[in-house]
């Protein structure tokens, strides 16, 4: 039997209260497959409250600490009274970077049952691999005279041939196995620099995939696609910050960010990857029990099939789908649809 060693860090807002729920849908299944693996959870508070009391979102040390697990799952992070940036920077992003998490990768798709804010939504049915480790989020760039009216900021996107080079070809690599179609999105017309260094290496791998069919679209024209026929997507490569914000769209049309997860992945495994709900502490609902789980549901899903329990991502797949399918417009509390997904996993 294989054991694994999940740190789990709920971190702020409902993070607290769909972490819980995720853990409690992964055991189920973990049960109800008669899958011979135990998983082991060591928490961490870390966040909001651990920086008020020490000034320290996650320490050199802890970051250390963390990477003798297997998985880290996670919750949410930010908060009002932190000021923005420090604990998205001292705590998520430092993981991101630190354990070279350079495919973020973010699933999407309309189930059924689950209804669209687009009229006619079609199938939806792809995911984004948005590289996690470069683009803007690197912290480059800064801000001279500070504070006068001359005062200039300025954020690097920093893209290497290796950081690109290594995202695209795992994008091509999940086309190749799904429908075979890679839409790569980046904004060339403008950033010369990045974009072209971007089309380069797609043009450069994508001899290494003769089958997957490969189309381009400026950041903006992808918006509008996304809305009008995301159809057409299957996989979607772009960098950190085009993923970023293309993501939360793709989770709109798709029912909403309370459904959609993502994973955090080295694909090298050099380090643990980490699986998260894309949506953020949600500061205005924390508390209450109001949050819909199935995003964090999901993740823990991500996260067994990174840990090759596949039968186990399986099953919550396919408990989150009766769940969507039978849900309508019912409103239920963060923890009964916890125990619903729990009680259809059990069977
Ligand atoms: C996300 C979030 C993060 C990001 C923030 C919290 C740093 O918006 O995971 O999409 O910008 O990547
Ligand atoms: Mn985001």
């Amino acid at each position: 039997s294989s054991e694994f060693k999940i740190a789990v860090i709920p971190g702020d807002g409902i993070g607290h209260e769909v972490v819980p729920e995720g853990l409690k849908v992964l055991e189920a299944a973990i049960e109800a497959t008669g899958t011979d693996a135990s998983l082991d959870f060591t928490h961490y508070e870390l966040g909001a409250k651990r920086w008020h009391e020490t000034g320290e979102a996650l320490t050199d040390q802890e970051l250390e600490e963390l990477r003798g697990y297997d998985a880290i799952f996670f919750g949410a992070v930010g908060d009002p009274d932190v000021p923005s940036g420090v604990l998205e920077r001292g705590l998520l992003l430092k993981m991101r970077f630190g354990f070279d998490h350079y495919v973020n990768l973010r699933p999407t798709k309309l189930f059924a049952g689950v209804e669209s804010p687009l009229a006619n939504p079609g199938e939806i049915d792809f995911v984004v691999v948005r590289e996690g480790t470069e683009g803007p989020y690197t912290g480059q760039g800064g801000v001279l005279r500070y504070g006068t009216e001359h005062e200039v900021a300025t954020e690097v996107s920093v893209n290497t041939a290796y950081g690109v080079e290594r995202v695209v070809r795992d994008a091509f690599a999940r086309a190749q196995s799904r429908r075979k179609k890679l839409t790569y999105v980046h904004k060339h017309n403008v950033m010369v620099h990045a974009g072209h260094l971007w089309r380069r290496t797609v043009e450069k791998v994508a001899l290494e995939f003769p089958e997957v069919a490969v189309d381009y679209l400026h950041t903006d024209a992808c918006t509008i696609f996304m809305v009008t026929n995301p159809s057409r997507f299957d996989v979607i490569v772009t960098d950190n910050l085009f993923g970023d914000i293309i993501t939360d769209l793709a989770a709109a049309v798709s029912g909403g960010i309370g459904l959609a997860a993502s994973g955090n992945i080295n694909p090298d495994r050099t380090a643990p990857s980490l699986f998260e709900p894309i949506h953020g502490s949600a500061p205005d609902i924390a508390g209450q029990q109001k949050a819909d789980p199935t995003a964090c549901v999901l993740s823990a899903a991500l996260m067994a099939q990174h840990l090759g329990l596949d039968d186990v991502a399986e099953l919550i797949e396919s408990a989150v789908e009766k769940d969507l399918a039978a849900r309508g417009g019912a409103i239920r509390s963060t923890s009964d649809i916890g125990d619903a997904l729990a009680g259809l996993v059990a069977g």
